[in-house]
C-alpha cells in the first residue's frame, strides 16, 4: 500500500542535511566589511572578518562581490562558510613570503583546517598569480622563484599553493575557476567525502610542480565535470600519512607537460577502489601513470572510456610520452615495495609517441591487470628518438633500452582482450618496432585474447 504522502514527504525531509532544512544560507558580502575589491589594497583582514561573522552565524556564503579584484594573504575558511566568488570577480594571492602563515603546510591563499562542509564556489576566479613567481622564463621549463630562507621548507619547490582542504569533512569545490597557481593548485589533505565538480584549473604550461587536483591521504572524493590545462600533474591521489579509498574522477578534459592521471609519487599508504571514467587527454607528456615508491599498495583501479594522445615536450620533464606507465621499483634500495593489483584499462584509445610501460619489482608484482578494447596508435611528431626508459624519480633513473608496443616486467597476472596496436611506420624510424618488449624478470599469467598488431602506414 501507498504511504500517504504527507508522511512520505516528512520522511523525505527528515533525510535532507539539517542545512538544506533550515532558512536560505545567509549571505555575508565582503563590501559590507570594507573590501576595497581595487587589487592593489589587501582585503585580508575584511574577508576573514566576513568568514568569522559567517561562522559565528552558524554558517551561510561569504560573498566576493563583482566587478572585483580582491587581494589577500591566506583566508581561512570555517565550518559551514562557502566562499563564493561571483562571476567577474577575483580574489588574488599575495605574492610575499609574509602573506602566508610561517608553516609550508599552511601556504595556501585559501585554507580550510578540520571544518565541516566549506566550500568554494559561485562562478568566479581564484588567481595565484603564478606569473610572479617565475625568476627566469623557459619555454623548457621556467625557473621558480623559492621560499626556502627560513628553513620550514627545504629545496625548490618552496611556493604557496592556491586552495587547500586539511583534515575537512564534506568539502565542496564547484563551478570556479583556478588560475595560475604558484605551486598546486587544490590540494584535499585527509579529508572525507568531498565533491570537486565542474571546476576549470589553469596553470601555466612551462611551471613545474603546478599540479591540478592532489588528492592526498583522503577518502571519498568524486571529482566530475572539470577541465584541467597546466604544466605538471593534473590528477595526483597520494599517500604521505594515510590511505586513499574511494575516489572517482569522470566527464573530464586534460591537457599537462607531465602526467593526466597520477598516482603517487609518495606512496606510504594503500591506494584502493579508485575509478577514473569519461577522461580526455590531450596532448600530455604521460597519460595513465602509478609510480608507486615507498611500499603502499594499489587495489581495485578502473580506467575506462578514455581517450588521449601523449607526446614528447623535453627531458627536463619526468616521462617520454607513455599512454600508460605503471611502476612500483622502490625509491631508494631501501624502500619498501608496493603492489599494484586489479587494475582495468577498458575501452581505452591512445595516439602516442611511445609504448605502454609495465614495470613491477621483485617484491612490488603487478598483479591481474586487464586491458579490454584498447586500440593503442603509435605514432612519432616530435623530434623523440627513443631508446630510453624513464624510471624517474629515484629507482633506476634512465634506462637504455629498446622502445616496445608494451614493455613487461615482473608481473603475475594479464589479460589481453580485444586489444589491437597500430603503427604509423613512416614516423617511427630508428624504433625498434616490437610490439612485446620483456625486461629479464617473472612474468606469469599471461593471456592474449583477440590481439593485434599492424601496421596503418
Ligand atoms: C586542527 O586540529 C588539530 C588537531 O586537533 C590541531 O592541532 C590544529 O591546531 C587544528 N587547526 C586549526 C586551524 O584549528
Ligand atoms: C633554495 O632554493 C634555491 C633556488 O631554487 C636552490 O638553489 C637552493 O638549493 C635551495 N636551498 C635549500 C637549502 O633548499
Ligand atoms: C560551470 O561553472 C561555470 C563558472 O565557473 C559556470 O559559468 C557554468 O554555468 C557552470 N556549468 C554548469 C553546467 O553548471
Ligand atoms: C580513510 O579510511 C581508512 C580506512 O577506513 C582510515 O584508516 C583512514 O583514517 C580514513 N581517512 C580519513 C581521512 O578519513
Ligand atoms: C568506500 O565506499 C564504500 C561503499 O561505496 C563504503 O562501504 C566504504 O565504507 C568506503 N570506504 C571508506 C574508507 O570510507
Ligand atoms: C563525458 O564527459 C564530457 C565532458 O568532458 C561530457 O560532455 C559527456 O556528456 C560525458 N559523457 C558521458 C557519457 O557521461
Ligand atoms: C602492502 O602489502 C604488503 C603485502 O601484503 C604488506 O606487507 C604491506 O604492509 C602493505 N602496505 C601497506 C602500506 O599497508
Ligand atoms: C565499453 O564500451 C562498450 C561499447 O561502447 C560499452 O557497451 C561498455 O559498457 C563499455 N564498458 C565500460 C566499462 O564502460
Ligand atoms: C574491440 O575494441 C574496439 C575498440 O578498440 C571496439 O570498437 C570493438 O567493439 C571491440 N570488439 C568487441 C567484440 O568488443
Ligand atoms: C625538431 O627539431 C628541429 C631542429 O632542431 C626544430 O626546428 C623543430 O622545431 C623540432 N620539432 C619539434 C616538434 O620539436
Amino acid at each position: 500500500m501507498a504511504a500517504p504522502p504527507l508522511l512520505l514527504l516528512a520522511a523525505l525531509l527528515l533525510l535532507l542535511p539539517a542545512a538544506a532544512r533550515s532558512a536560505p544560507a545567509r549571505v555575508f558580502s565582503v563590501a559590507d566589511y570594507g573590501a576595497a575589491g581595487d587589487g592593489s589594497r589587501y582585503d585580508t583582514a575584511a574577508i576573514q572578518a566576513a568568514v568569522d561573522a559567517c561562522a559565528a552565524a552558524g554558517g551561510g556564503r561569504v560573498l566576493l562581490p563583482a566587478p572585483g579584484d580582491y587581494l589577500t594573504a591566506t583566508v581561512r575558511l570555517r565550518s559551514r562558510v562557502v566562499l563564493e566568488v561571483a562571476p567577474g570577480a577575483r580574489l588574488l594571492g599575495g605574492t610575499r613570503q609574509r602573506d602566508y602563515p610561517p608553516e609550508f603546510r599552511r601556504w595556501y591563499v585559501v585554507l580550510a583546517e578540520n571544518t565541516t562542509g566549506a566550500g568554494v564556489t559561485g562562478g568566479g576566479e581564484i588567481n595565484g598569480q603564478g606569473g610572479a613567481f617565475v625568476v627566469t622564463p623557459s619555454a623548457q621549463k621556467n625557473v621558480m622563484v623559492s621560499w626556502n630562507a627560513t628553513g620550514d621548507c627545504l629545496g625548490d619547490e618552496c611556493r604557496p599553493r592556491l586552495v587547500g582542504f586539511i583534515d575537512s569533512k564534506d568539502v565542496a569545490v564547484h563551478d570556479i575557476t583556478l588560475n595560475q597557481p604558484a605551486l598546486w593548485c587544490l590540494h584535499l589533505v585527509r579529508c572525507d567525502n568531498s565533491v570537486i565538480r565542474n571546476v576549470s584549473i589553469y596553470g601555466d604550461f612551462d611551471t613545474p610542480n603546478n599540479d591540478g587536483i592532489d588528492i592526498e591521504d583522503s577518502n571519498n572524493t568524486v571529482i566530475t565535470d572539470c577541465h584541467i590545462d597546466t604544466g605538471d600533474d593534473a590528477i595526483c591521489p597520494k599517500s604521505s600519512t594515510g590511505p586513499v579509498y574511494n575516489l572517482t574522477a569522470t566527464n573530464c578534459w586534460i591537457r599537462t607537460k607531465s602526467c593526466a592521471i597520477k598516482f603517487g609519487s609518495a606512496s606510504f599508504f594503500n591506494f584502493e577502489k579508485l575509478l577514473f571514467d569519461n577522461i580526455t587527454i590531450v596532448d600530455s607528456h604521460r597519460g595513465l601513470g602509478m609510480q608507486i615508491r615507498d611500499g603502499g599498495n594499489v587495489s581495485d583501479v578502473t580506467f575506462s572510456n578514455i581517450k588521449m594522445r601523449t607526446r614528447y615536450y623535453h627531458p627536463s620533464w619526468w616521462g617520454r610520452a607513455e599512454p600508460i606507465y605503471i611502476t612500483t621499483c622502490p625509491r631508494h634500495p631501501d624502500s619498501k615495495e608496493g603492489t599494484i593489483s586489479d587494475v582495468r584499462f577498458i575501452n581505452i584509445s591512445s595516439v602516442s609517441e611511445n609504448g605502454v610501460f609495465l614495470a613491477g619489482s621483485k617484491h612490488g608484482l603487478l598483479r591481474n591487470l586487464k586491458f579490454k578494447n584498447v586500440e593503442l596508435t603509435y605514432k612519432r611528431w616530435t623530434n623523440y628518438t627513443g631508446g630510453l626508459y624513464d624510471y624517474r624519480p629515484g629507482c633506476r633513473k634512465m634506462v637504455k633500452h629498446k622502445t616496445g608496443g608494451m614493455m613487461l616486467e615482473h608481473i603475475s597476472g594479464l589479460e589481453v582482450d580485444n586489444v589491437s596496436m597500430r603503427w604509423w611506420r613512416g614516423s617511427l624510424e630508428g624504433w625498434d618496432v616490437n610490439p612485446l618488449l620483456f625486461r629479464p624478470s617473472t612474468i606469469d599469467g599471461l593471456s592474449f585474447h583477440d590481439w593485434q598488431s599492424l601496421d596503418v602506414q
